[in-house]
């Protein structure tokens, strides 16, 4: 192990003994401060790939909700993700929900929170994005005020407000932890909805590409409504998926915590929701798996199960930053083991084992 991995090693065992939100914003400030694995670009011609139009050197991203408040995109444009998505963003700050919000799952290599989109807010966000690097591909997640008297239109004013430093945006209509904001998800609600934010995307001087974040705890009948509006809508990709409120399987002491769980036991049922929805879309929309991946092997299985890249962000918990040039460089291999030429080649090859 290099001199790096040994202290990040040292760094992440004594985060792992401090209350969980309180060692998150310790490597945030620390990746903020340079002291972050940079490998820079990790790419091939087999890792490179393109999502909605958007040339990524890797498929690998790093999830909605570890950079909330965008502070540390320097450090992030040169971990190694092909893609980065900060936020959640909304039009005005917010607090979020009452502290203790984030319960670190040891046993289950897994995490509660139930922040409630705490953030600096459209105006302090934007101005962090206005002065990006530029070199890396970074979206913004979009989010609603909790006490907001028109939720939809929230989504369209975060995107107005930052669309033009970004490379790609997410609506996001599946984080448990707004009252009602997963109602967003219904058929009718959310043709609106997304007919509001495509609008307003169509008005951008770079009509970025739009991505929908769905929940993992959808019916079949819901999804195959989410895939008809996603196809009416012109949405560029969909992201499955966000926490679950499922608790099953669950050993650690604060598995009761409200709230939505991320990590290795949302694995199967988020790959599962891929699955469905890359056989109900049939290719016709890029698909973005997301949920518990903490290597390369599971990375892969997402490509395989229908996603066209694939994101992360508990694993990191549990396996610091390094883990992300880990999983893509394993990536590389696998796909060369197995005698695929490139990511695309792969995506969607296993789709039936998760059906
Ligand atoms: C999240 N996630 C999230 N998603 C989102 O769309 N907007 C957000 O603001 C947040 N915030 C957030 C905070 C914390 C603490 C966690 C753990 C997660 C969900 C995240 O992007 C991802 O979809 C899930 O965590 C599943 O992936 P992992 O973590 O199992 O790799």
């Amino acid at each position: 192990m290099s001199l790096k991995r040994n202290l990040e090693a040292a760094g992440m065992n004594v985060l792992r003994s401090m209350d969980p939100e309180k060692s998150h914003g310790l490597a945030l400030k620390a990746l903020e401060m340079g002291m972050g694995n940079a490998p820079g670009d990790i790419t091939s011609s087999r890792l490179k790939t393109s999502l909605a139009g958007l040339k990524l050197p890797n498929p690998i991203g790093l999830a909605a909700g570890f950079d909330k408040n965008a502070t540390a995109l320097e450090a992030l444009s040169k971990s190694g993700f092909g893609f980065v998505e900060v936020g959640a963003a909304t039009p005005r700050p917010q607090p979020g929900n009452p502290k203790p919000r984030l319960f670190r799952l040891s046993e289950d290599k897994a995490a509660i929170n139930r922040f409630g989109f705490n953030n600096d807010g459209m105006e302090a966000i934007g101005a962090r994005l206005a002065n990006r690097p530029t070199n890396a591909v970074i979206g913004l997640n979009l989010g609603a005020n909790k006490d907001s008297e028109n939720r939809a239109e929230d989504f369209t004013r975060v995107l107005a407000h930052c669309g033009e430093n970004l490379e790609f945006a997410t609506v996001n209509v599946s984080s448990p932890n707004t009252e009602k904001l997963r109602d967003l998800q219904g058929k009718a609600a959310l043709s609106a909805l997304l007919a509001g934010v495509m609008k307003t995307r169509n008005g951008l001087d770079r009509k970025i590409p739009i991505f929908l974040k769905i929940a993992p705890d959808l019916t079949t009948e819901e999804l195959a409504e989410i895939a008809e509006v996603a196809a009416e809508s012109g949405l560029d990709a969909i992201i499955a998926t966000n926490t679950t409120l499922s608790r099953e399987g669950l050993q650690s002491t604060h598995k009761d915590q409200a709230g939505g769980l991320s990590g290795a036991p949302l694995f199967e049922k988020s790959t599962r929701v891929l699955a469905q929805l890359s056989k109900l879309t049939d290719g016709s929309i890029p698909l973005i798996g997301v949920g518990g991946v903490s290597s390369a092997e599971q990375a892969y299985a997402k490509i395989c199960a229908g996603a066209s890249a694939v994101q992360l962000y508990t694993a990191l918990v549990f396996g610091g930053f390094s883990l992300a040039e880990t999983i893509i460089r394993d990536l590389d291999n696998l796909l060369q083991k197995d005698g695929f030429i490139n990511v695309a080649d792969a995506v969607g090859s296993k789709r039936e084992d998760w059906l």
